[in-house]
């Protein structure tokens, strides 16, 4: 396979957009990696707020502002993972929302040397201090008011859930989608498949009939928010014995070509006899059978 050098292309090509509401759209960053997420950027009156910056090196700040908007760009972060916040120093000087957990992570990460911070190396930390957000917080963009719904991270814990009232779309990074959801693992706080049930019904009590459409940065997006019916019935499955697969693995979490994370790593996961992956009507939970209810968690 001949191996191009996107960064020498037209920035038009290291970029592509795919409209999903008016004013609303999911963007591809060229990576040959399929466990590359994707940003989002909603577009209001006044303001545009693009949701999960990622870890591209391509110049992603230069094709919005060429490409998408001319709006003034604000960033917000559903949770401190590299492979969503990376790039966030390209919007150095933009108004950059997250939560505080995230922010503490993210200020961790910045005292790291490139071999110790293997993720970000080579690339700069930035110097933006956030603004933190929480729970109930909106971000008015003109005409159009993104809230923050409440939501006790499964996936990380400072997660933070973005409601668009204007068109019902449901930014939910890494916490709901429909690849996989990774609960209960080492890098997911104290965690279950108890409280990601509690989640997702309190958010369909709650907003269920304001969301349109689920819109995470892998594995898909946007999609119906039927899934979120689904993923509880899952959630409850595996609460009631239903134990999943112990081949955890997917096409875009530890099989693919562009894998980065160590054969090591790879091989500790894949063999760990209490990670299993249920799959239930398109969606996919993947938990550690000891941490399924929260009565599991005190007992580590
Ligand atoms: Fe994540």
């Amino acid at each position: 396979m001949n191996e191009i050098d996107v960064t020498t292309l037209p920035i038009n090509k290291q970029f592509s957009r795919r409209l999903i509401r008016p004013d609303s759209w999911i963007i591809n960053c060229y990576d040959p990696s399929l466990a590359a997420p994707h940003p989002h950027i909603i577009i209001g009156d006044e303001k545009a707020l693009l949701i999960d910056p990622t870890y591209t090196r391509l110049p992603l700040r230069e094709y919005l502002e060429q490409y998408v908007t001319d709006k003034e760009i604000m960033v917000a972060c559903t949770h401190d993972h590299h492979d969503h916040t990376n790039a966030a120093w390209q919007f150095d000087d933009c108004t950059i929302f997250m939560s505080e957990f995230a922010w503490n992570t993210i200020q961790g990460r910045r005292e790291l040397s490139d071999e110790e911070g293997r993720w970000n190396a080579g690339q700069p930390h930035g110097t933006f201090v956030p603004t933190i957000l929480k729970p109930g917080d909106t971000i008015d963009l003109g005409n159009r008011i993104v809230e923050v719904l409440p939501y006790e991270g499964c996936h990380s814990p400072g997660s933070l859930i973005y409601l668009d009232h204007k068109y019902g779309l449901l930014f939910t990074g890494d916490e709901l989608e429909c690849g996989q959801i990774l609960v209960g693992g080492k890098r997911a706080g104290n965690s279950c498949v108890e409280t990601l049930r509690d989640n997702v019904v309190r958010i369909l009590e709650g907003w269920g009939d304001q969301i349109d459409m689920v819109c995470p940065p892998h594995n898909g997006s946007p999609f119906d928010k039927h899934f979120l019916d689904y993923l509880v019935e899952n959630c409850e499955r595996i609460m009631d014995g239903v134990e999943g697969d112990p081949n955890v693995g997917s096409m875009s979490y530890l099989f693919n070509p562009f894998e980065d994370r160590s054969p090591e790593k790879i091989k500790e996961t894949l063999e760990d006899p209490d990670t299993f992956r249920s799959e239930w009507k398109g969606t996919s939970i993947v938990y550690n059978r000891k941490r399924i209810f929260r009565k599991d968690l005190n007992q580590e």
